[in-house]
């Protein structure tokens, strides 16, 4: 009777506040967002976290939390507007046409579609009451994945030019006792140094300023933990992302409630964008997923998304192979080429990738202080041109790829001659360098068209063309464009103008060239994001290839981007010996920059076996789940473990990352996780070096729960600096 009384109190109660307050959850398996209207019609987060499993009762949440100080209320704002009752930091500031700063947003509609079975769309339309301004916030949940995509598109009905001068992605609300950002710095060849720090009252922001990319020093990828730092198995974290590849700004500003507000969006600095009347801006996606089982979970649940929704071609294959980069630089002709192209076979690889060096006649390029702009081939270098390269590699018996940084220019190059108008420089300023090159205006249909023009012209000379590393050095210093000026357009437009403008030349290349892989570079990994990976099949992790470096980088890389994404070469940039190198190069997409020739004997024989068991390997490193077993940031050790969807073969990479005497503590077994525990399973020692032994009887079958409960001890030592064990079913 009690309980009767109970739920038809609560049901009045529910349908009461129901009746004036509108409330939208945006919910994925596990997960809910969920939005409600206050007494004056602004929508506002009343919840983010675990999902409730009667969605009715979601309604109840606005009444639990009280935020009766003068102007609080606003600090949960779905997209918190400015200059009007708002004393925190906006998603949202214009200018309007009558010289008026202030904006208000109140709910006027929502909507839901089913995309699919996995994947709904909820739409929600805001209006300023007092100007027609709208925005529409839109959030994309992939259920099974438990990743949400969230942008807001904003339109401008006034009778003239409306100036946005802050235009956000995302404004999520977060209610926890404490929260610790994992957050990252760097520079060239130190990409993705991890920092942890508790959040405090004020702001904390990520951001960047660069131009032309969204990383060199800070990528707008990060970790937020909720309550206390989440460990890989436990705890409540969030992966968050933005998806753009130029100036990014996260802010994390924890209120006076000790709530914590996220701001996350293009940079609005010296960015202000002009709206004319009926004209629409939509902002970049900010992707986020939520998991209250730790890190672990959270980036396997990004990997899945990745390589079925974003990643183009991700849940296909890769090409491994040869690059000529580190082995010659810039100082090589036709006979050398050819002659690689013989290593690349002998070595088992199925590609040969030129890289940088190949072009430019008046000003050649045979250092990186000229010839950018001019893509034709070097007559001296290349007197048969791409096209007999292309033949000869065909006979060798590998596949072709070439090297382009399309968007650039050196001073020293015809291109720059013939049209300074396309190259970003202050006219009245000295030019700045960097890596002696300038970037060119994309904002410019023009320069568009051009750097469309020299992948057109590569690949319909030599359609055979299997493989492009796209490469963008150059950092946008003097932040000005002819072509802005002469379209009478603000300058503060050319940061959001690159960057459409080079997403309009990656979506004609891909309309006519869908399939063909294309690896996306920055001097290394400083230009990987979410939005360029829908025309980019792979990434340029860093251009430091020490593997012990490479451990620590790939990481950190590994929770947001999957291996099939991720371009590991071995070089010789460190002198560990060739197993080391290989080992760690095989948690990805494996690839070589070094001379076949050089290699002896032994290491030949061993890279040619290497690339065999990564052919075995290969589907279960791209496609199957990650486990991080050990953390070398925490230990003296790494160990990480992939495991395909059917549980019958998992791979198991294990190194020594301290070489300090006293290491006994750490070397007992090592519990491997994601197995079946029904299953027997055996183990087989690879990429064992010729001359040394395995230390695994390979006859021996374990049960998934021995070795997930009791584990595997790899016996890493100084000795065996890197041990991978293969794991196979027995069936
Ligand atoms: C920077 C890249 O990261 C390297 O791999 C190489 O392609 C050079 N550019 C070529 O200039």
């Amino acid at each position: 009777m009690k309980k009767i009384f109970l739920f038809v109190f609560l049901f009045v109660e529910i349908n009461k506040i129901n009746a004036q307050r509108i409330t939208i959850p945006i919910e994925t398996s596990q997960n809910a967002l969920v939005l409600q209207t206050d007494k004056d019609n602004r929508l506002g987060t009343i919840h983010f976290g675990k999902k409730l499993s009667q969605t009715s009762e979601y309604s109840a949440i606005g009444k639990a939390y009280k935020y009766d100080d003068n102007n609080a209320g606003i600090y949960n704002s779905i997209y918190t507007p400015s200059g009007s009752w708002n004393l925190v930091e906006p998603a949202f500031e214009v200018l309007h046409t009558d010289g008026n700063t202030s904006s208000e947003l109140k709910y006027i509609s929502h909507q839901t579609q089913k995309i699919d079975e996995n994947v709904t769309q909820t739409s929600i339309l805001l209006k300023d009451p007092l100007y027609p301004v709208e925005v529409t916030l839109y959030f994309k949940t992939y259920a099974k994945e438990n990743v949400m995509e969230q942008w807001s598109v904003i339109k401008n009905q006034e009778k003239g030019n409306l100036i946005l001068k802050k235009y956000a992605s995302a404004n999520l609300y977060f209610i926890a006792k404490d929260y610790y950002l994992h957050h990252y710095h760097g520079g060239w060849a130190k990409e993705m140094k991890p920092e942890d720090t508790k959040l405090t009252a004020g702001i904390k922001t990520l951001d960047s300023k660069l131009g032309t990319r969204a990383n060199l020093f800070q990528p707008p990828t990060f970790m937020l933990s909720f309550d206390r730092q989440a460990t890989e198995d436990d705890g409540k974290v969030l992966l968050g992302t933005l998806a753009w590849s130029g100036n990014f700004k996260i802010d994390f500003e924890k209120d006076s409630y000790q709530n914590l507000r996220l701001i996350a969006g293009i940079n609005p600095f010296a960015s202000e964008y002009i709206l004319a009347t009926n004209e629409e801006f939509k902002t970049p996606s900010f992707i986020q997923t939520y998991s209250e089982n730790g890190k672990g979970e959270a980036s396997r649940n990004m990997h899945n998304w990745a390589r079925k929704y974003r990643i183009l071609d991700g849940e296909g294959t890769r090409l491994t192979l040869l690059n000529n980069w580190e082995a010659t630089y810039f100082d090589f002709d036709e006979n050398k080429l050819t002659s690689l192209f013989k290593g690349a076979k002998e070595l088992g690889v199925d590609m040969f990738l030129l890289d940088d060096g190949w072009f430019a006649n008046k000003y050649p390029r045979n250092g990186d202080v000229a010839g950018l702009g001019d893509w034709q081939e070097n007559k001296k270098k290349l007197p048969n041109g791409i096209g007999y390269l292309v033949k000869e590699a065909t006979k060798a018996g590998v596949k072709f790829g070439i090297w382009v940084e399309p968007e650039m220019v050196n001073p020293k190059s015809e291109l720059y001659e013939k049209h300074l108008d396309w190259v970003i420089r202050e006219p009245n300023r000295p030019e700045t360098y960097f890596r002696n090159q300038l970037p060119l205006d994309l904002s410019n249909p023009e320069v568009q068209d051009f750097v469309y023009g020299v992948l057109d012209n590569l690949f319909t000379k030599n359609p055979e063309i299997a493989f492009i590393k796209w490469d963008c050095n150059a950092v946008t210093y003097n932040a000005h464009s002819m072509y802005l000026e002469r379209t009478k357009k603000p300058q503060t437009q050319l940061y959001v103008d690159y960057v459409k403008g080079l997403y309009k030349v990656l979506e004609r290349i891909r309309a006519k060239y869908p399939k063909v892989p294309m690896m996306l570079c920055s001097g290394g990994g400083g230009r990987v994001d979410y939005e360029a990976l829908k025309y980019f099949t792979e990434f340029w992790v860093s251009d430091n290839t020490d593997p012990l470096e490479r451990i620590f980088m790939q990481w950190e890389y590994s929770y947001y981007y999957p291996a099939i994404a991720q371009c590991n070469h071995i070089t010789d940039w460190s002198n560990v010996g060739i197993k080391f190198r290989t080992d760690v190069a095989m948690m990805g997409k494996m690839g070589y920059d070094i001379v076949v020739g050089k290699l002896d004997e032994k290491e030949l024989a061993f890279s040619q076996n290497a690339l065999k068991n990564y052919a075995n390997l290969k589907g279960t490193i791209w496609h199957g789940d990650m486990y991080r077993l050990v953390n070398p940031f925490e230990n003296q050790m790494a160990s990480a473990q992939y495991v395909n969807a059917q549980k019958d073969q998992a791979v198991m990479f294990n190194y020594l990352t301290d070489n300090r005497y006293d290491l006994n503590s750490l070397l007992g077994p090592i519990q491997l996780k994601g197995l079946d525990a029904t299953k027997k399973y055996k183990l087989k020692e690879i990429n064992v070096y010729p001359g040394t032994k395995g230390a695994f009887n390979e006859e021996v079958a374990y049960s998934g729960e021995y070795l997930m409960t009791i584990g595997v001890n790899p016996h890493v030592s100084n000795n065996r600096k890197s041990v991978v064990i293969e794991i196979n079913e027995v069936k």
